[in-house]
């Protein structure tokens, strides 16, 4: 929980700091400097580092008698080693006034509870408890550094006896410090940081002292580069604080390094074995998380040039399109080819893999339940497999991020689970509806819970039976169709669903691709348990749904003339191509052919000038997300462009149908939306979008629509809020800018 109070103006009279080491020291030195103390005392059992301090102008006077200095003060800091903070209080116990507030900056937070309890009393109520998350192996009044805690994690962890007063004093008296406050328990606290904080250090001592020791190695430090520095670097730290912070934090200390030894011993056996897929499996979930580690890094530095990371396009007006490209892997089928490979049994090699933040969170949750995959570099992934009986229970919940499909098709999947699973999302998906799948699974015996109106976080218990199930779709549907055909894998019985009209087929397709039996009956699809899949090698053809952009770009920018290359044509997809050509589009497709059970072909799209059209109802489903990038062709078009039947476009990652009317107007289009489409009339060849503001809200397809439109804008569009493009089109600005479109990334 962070701690919100926004701090003014902070001003303290009389500080007192006990231990002048490097937090101590540097915290009064920032408190100095933002001017929000008075006159500040300094204690150190050592007088060089008193005088030190004195000099260097972070106290103001010093004393040999400890309570001389804490006499009067407002606020005492106690910046000793943990174990002495019992002596430290006993001693200054009869000098603390009913106005002093006081605080620690220990590292351990459990035992100098107890010491507070113990020397002050169970109810003393003016204690912090602190903890800034910053500090250096360097040490002592020497190293005290205003900016130690800029940006850093501020750990206060209040108790019921604690005042508010005390609390509000000491979160701006590191509020100052350009530090973010946190409030945590005490318990909570004590277990995080033995498993972030203590046993690095333990093991770093450790290993150096083994390698120390061991005189075959005596001149390994000659030799030691990067790796021994960098995993080594914190032996450096003060002993005697360590050795408090163990001896303080004993047992979850313990039970961190417990865990830690039974899986170096499990290493051990696997590099004793030679088992490379372990030894891959072991590296690769450790590398994903270390870089995702790194990336909450990145971020955290980058608070200091910036407000936030929004990230804007700007499109400047006009442009024409040419040259050859390939578009991103298919989205649907990246999903499908990671979760498919690691039901399988063998090792699925993935080319073309689309390396989108959607199809990575899929990735993810797959390593999360133990499936070794190794990738994605460049479109590749190796999946190996673990079986349909092979998952393990995640250490945490699923993290979906954005993808409504990646949490739609796994709620089939974990439903016949043997363990429990949570699955959450960014604040798009935690707003989609997920009883369309929670109901029909349901009904097969899955005990699912979700938050308000059905909607995420789901809860999926574990070790429940499921029986088959036939089931009339009550929506054209893929994600429902294929969530309720993946739980059918392990149902009892025959599992039939019935749909109103053709979705994407890609799930029966790559389930025969893996010789798993589906029998496919026109609108119905069935499924039975006991088959197995077995590996295989899958192709990812192009995104058309991110073609759909370029196809509409090229269209609409006179004098244009692109070739997209291996495109999925797949005829449950290109509802896009039939539209846009009954809008008067020049549409070829070039080499057809068909890869892992895929078709696929090259499109040739030249400049046409589109007319309105009345959209026919059985492609919508067919073109479902490529309405936004439809909706520009339409406002382009000469005439009137009605689409009815697409109620399903306000359920996606936005309101498609409110988002892009709204930008529309926004830019001096003709454009109503209904409730299951809208009316776009189309200012034809002479016309244009005005420039203007537009909001993606968070929309990946709302942002690169509206980035397209500038092609045929009397003046610069603003896209306000792209990163999710990201979600399905890594490099999209780049791809656009090289193809002719005028685009550039603003960081708001
Ligand atoms: C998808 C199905 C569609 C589509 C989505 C991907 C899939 O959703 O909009 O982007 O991969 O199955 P619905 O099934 O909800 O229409």
């Amino acid at each position: 929980m962070s701690h919100s109070r926004s701090v003014q103006t902070l001003y303290i009279p009389r500080v007192a700091i006990i231990g002048l080491g490097l937090i101590g020291c540097s915290w009064v030195k920032a408190l100095k400097k933002s001017k929000s103390v008075g006159l500040v005392s300094g204690f150190d059992r050592n007088i060089d580092s008193m005088q030190q301090a004195l000099q260097a102008g972070l106290i103001d006077d010093y004393s040999l008698q400890i309570n001389d200095v804490v006499n009067d003060a407002d606020l005492i800091i106690i910046s000793v080693p943990i174990l002495a903070v019992a002596e430290v209080l006993g001693q200054i116990k009869s000098s603390i006034s009913e106005k002093t507030i006081l605080t620690d900056v220990g590292s351990v937070k459990g035992n100098i509870s107890k010491d507070v309890s113990k020397v002050l009393g169970e109810n003393f109520d003016r204690f912090v408890l602190g903890h800034p998350i910053a500090g250096s192996e360097r040490s002592g009044v020497s190293a005290a550094d205003e900016n130690l805690f800029k940006r850093h994690k501020i750990i206060l962890t209040p108790e019921q006896r604690t005042c508010e007063r005390a609390l509000d004093l000491v979160t701006d008296a590191w509020k100052i410090t350009g530090g973010m406050v946190e409030l945590m328990s005490v318990q909570r606290h004590d277990e995080v940081l033995a498993a972030t904080s203590h046993l690095p250090h333990l093991l770093a001592y450790s290993l150096v002292d083994t390698l120390a020791n061991d005189h075959e190695n005596n001149d390994i430090f000659n030799y030691a580069a990067g790796g021994f520095r960098d995993f080594t670097r914190i032996a450096s730290s003060s002993p005697i604080m360590w050795r408090d912070i163990f001896v303080g934090n004993k047992d979850e200390v313990l039970k961190a390094l417990d865990l830690f030894t039974a899986d170096l011993q499990q290493l051990r056996d696997v590099v004793a074995n030679e088992d490379k897929t372990q030894m891959m499996g072991t590296f690769t979930r450790a590398k994903a998380a270390r870089d995702h580690f790194t990336k909450i890094l990145a971020r955290r530095a980058y608070v200091d040039s910036m407000t936030s990371q929004i990230v804007n396009y700007v499109a400047k007006p006009g442009g024409k399109l040419s040259g050859e490209f390939r578009v991103p892997g298919d989205k649907s089928i990246s999903h499908r080819s990671i979760m498919l490979g690691s039901l399988a049994e063998g090792t699925t090699e993935i080319t073309g893999f689309l390396e989108g933040e959607d199809s990575l969170a899929t990735l993810q949750s797959f390593r999360d339940m133990g499936v070794v995959i190794e990738g994605p570099h460049r479109g590749r992934v190796t999946v190996h497999g673990v079986g349909l009986h092979g998952l393990k229970t995640p250490p945490n919940a699923l993290y979906l991020g954005n993808s409504g499909t990646s949490m739609r098709l796994l709620s089939g999947l974990m439903s016949a689970q043997s363990f429990d699973v949570e699955m959450t999302g960014d604040v798009s998906l935690s707003k989609r509806p997920m009883d369309r799948v929670a109901n029909p699974l349901r009904e097969m015996g899955a005990v699912i819970e979700s938050a308000d109106k059905g909607r995420p976080p789901l809860k999926i218990k574990g070790g429940q039976p499921l029986k088959g199930i036939h089931y009339v779709l009550p929506m054209a549907s893929a994600q429902v169709k294929s969530c309720l055909l993946l739980a059918g894998l392990y149902a009892e019985g025959e599992t039939t669903v019935i749909e109103p009209a053709p979705t994407r087929d890609h799930t029966e397709r790559m389930l025969k691709g893996f010789g798993y039996p589906v029998d496919v009956d026109g609108p119905k699809v069935t499924v039975r348990p006991g088959g197995k899949l077995t590996a295989t090698a899958i192709d990812v053809p192009s995104d058309i749904s991110s073609a759909a952009f370029f196809m509409v770009a090229a269209s609409i920018a006179k004098d244009s003339d692109i070739t997209l290359q291996h495109v999925g044509i797949n005829p449950t997809r290109v509802g896009v191509i039939n539209i846009l050509r009954q809008m008067g589009a020049n549409i070829e497709m070039l080499n057809e052919s068909e890869v892992g059970g895929e078709p696929v072909a090259d499109l040739r799209i030249r400049s046409a000038q589109l007319k309105g059209i009345q959209i026919p109802e059985d492609q919508v489903p067919l073109a479902i997300d490529e309405f936004p990038a439809i909706f520009i062709a339409a406002a382009c078009a000469e005439g009137t462009t009605v689409l009815t039947g697409a109620e399903e476009l306000r359920v996606k990652e936005s309101d498609r149908i409110q988002a892009m009317v709204e930008g529309m107007q926004a830019l001096g289009v003709d454009a109503v939306g209904t409730e299951d489409g809208a009316i776009i009339n189309g200012f034809g060849s002479e016309g244009s979008f005005n420039g203007g503001e537009v909001d993606s809200v968070d929309d990946h397809r709302i942002a690169m629509s509206f980035t397209i439109a500038s092609l045929r804008a009397n003046a610069p569009i603003l896209i306000k809020d792209c990163a999710n493009v990201a979600t399905s089109f890594p490099g999209f600005v780049e791809l656009a800018s090289e193809s002719g479109i005028q685009v550039a990334v603003e960081n708001a």
